[in-house]
């Protein structure tokens, strides 16, 4: 597998600045027929000096539109320059974090994890109805319990039906029983095709789904299905904690990922990334977007390029290596906290190559929540609540919690 290499800062904003030089330019030239500018001049800078050493606020300032999907076809030709920027975060993501081979794969910078997991589902359900004449009503989303409710969106949304697995309660792990249960009951009520999505860290729990409990039973019921994989969470978290894992485009029943560059890649707001096996996301293609250089295989539509320029500058100055070890330190101050709570016979859960402690809501009272801004499973009837260990999210601030928790539940702070 390749490792992305860094850049220096002076080597990002050149390749930025060019690729921006490379798009039209609505300052300079006599672009008459987009329904689109640079930001409002009267409201946004458009020379302060700063901006010469700013590619992201640049970015933002002439606003390039990523319309579509730049991994296939064509392109609208007005932004070609910052399609390519977008272009190669999606080789990074695919090749480079999720082991496909090289130009296998295509995708696109989404508004985030609820989309592409939305855009995921809907080009499977396209699959079914293209390739098998499948009705909607034969077709059943799979998921656990503890996936998140853009599943739900989802089959709201494109009117097909969803069932959960459930998972067990301390270990949050599918259960066998439950998912061959439903998927036998779902095949008598006339169900042929199967959309499953397996969690790379769930958003309560930071788990991970063991993809192989979802392929058994699938295979030994003789299903026809696909399967997706939100790692909107895990996606840039998990494949750098060194576990070998079938999450990955390196298993063959993978055809597609959500990572969602907005939690732990800490970039704007707006940067969910779908990932598709190639071959496939032509089933999402809108051909009346006839208007449209390439037409669109996207659900959103019009989106702003500065937010692929952004993702793809945070990586360029990691580097894999440098990325790893800015995983480490969060796995290190995470472990400390499980230490802490191990020592004052607190429970919770944790995945151990995970960034989330989910602390039993019986040892902490709505108090020490409020004061923490922990977030609970359920604001009605908590019976978890998380910490995640984030970039800001210090021992040292993680040492009055413990002493807190250590308070209340009566036991020493060692
Ligand atoms: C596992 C998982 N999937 C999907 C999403 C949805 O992401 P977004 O809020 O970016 O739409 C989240 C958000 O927390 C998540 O944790």
């Amino acid at each position: 597998m390749e490792k992305w290499t860094k850049l220096t800062k002076k080597e990002i904003n050149k390749r930025v600045f060019s690729a921006l030089a490379e798009n039209i330019n609505f300052y300079e030239e006599n672009i008459l027929g987009i329904p689109g500018s640079h930001l409002d001049d009267k409201v946004f800078y458009q020379d302060a000096p700063f901006l010469q050493d700013a590619p992201f606020l640049t970015s933002l300032i002439n606003n390039p539109n990523h319309i579509g999907c730049h991994t296939l076809g064509k392109s609208e030709s007005f932004f070609h320059g910052t399609h390519q920027i977008e272009k190669e975060l999606i080789e990074i993501c695919s090749e480079h974090i999720l082991k496909s081979e090289k130009g296998e794969f295509d995708g696109y910078v989404a508004s985030g994890g609820t989309e592409a997991n939305m855009q995921a589902i809907w080009m499977y359900r396209n699959y079914f109805i293209n390739t098998k004449g499948a009705k909607n009503e034969e077709i059943t989303i799979i998921c656990s319990s503890d996936s998140h409710y853009s599943m739900d969106k989802a089959s709201n949304v494109l009117s097909i039906g969803i069932r959960k697995v459930d998972v067990h309660e301390n270990d949050r792990s599918l259960n066998p029983v439950s998912l061959d249960e439903l998927i036998k009951q779902e095949l008598a009520a006339g169900k042929k095709y199967f959309i499953v999505v397996a969690n790379m860290m769930t958003t309560m729990f930071g788990s991970v789904d063991n993809v192989d409990t979802y392929l058994t039973a699938l295979k030994s019921n003789n299903c026809k299905f696909k399967l997706h994989i939100d790692g909107a969470y895990g996606g840039f978290f998990y494949p750098f904690t060194g576990v070998e894992s079938k999450l990955d485009f390196s298993n063959p029943h993978v055809d597609s990922v959500t990572l969602d560059a907005h939690k732990m890649v800490q970039a704007p707001y707006g940067t969910g990334i779908f990932l598709a096996r190639k071959g496939l996301i032509q089933h999402t293609n809108t051909k009346e977007a006839s208007y449209v250089e390439g037409e669109d295989f996207t659900l959103i539509g019009s989106r702003s390029g500065a937010n692929a320029i952004a993702v793809w500058m945070i990586l360029m100055t990691y580097g894999w290596y440098g990325w790893c070890e800015k995983i480490a330190v969060l796995l290190k101050r995470t472990n400390w906290l499980a230490e802490q709570l191990d020592k004052a016979g607190i429970s919770y859960f944790r995945n151990e190559s995970s960034n989330i402690i989910t602390i039993k809501s019986e040892y902490l009272n709505e108090e020490i929540a409020k004061k923490y801004g922990l977030v609970p499973d359920n604001h009605h009837a908590a019976k978890w609540y998380k910490v995640i260990i984030m970039d800001h999210v210090t021992v040292e601030r993680l040492i009055p919690l413990v002493k807190d928790l250590c308070e209340l539940n009566e036991v020493s702070f060692a």
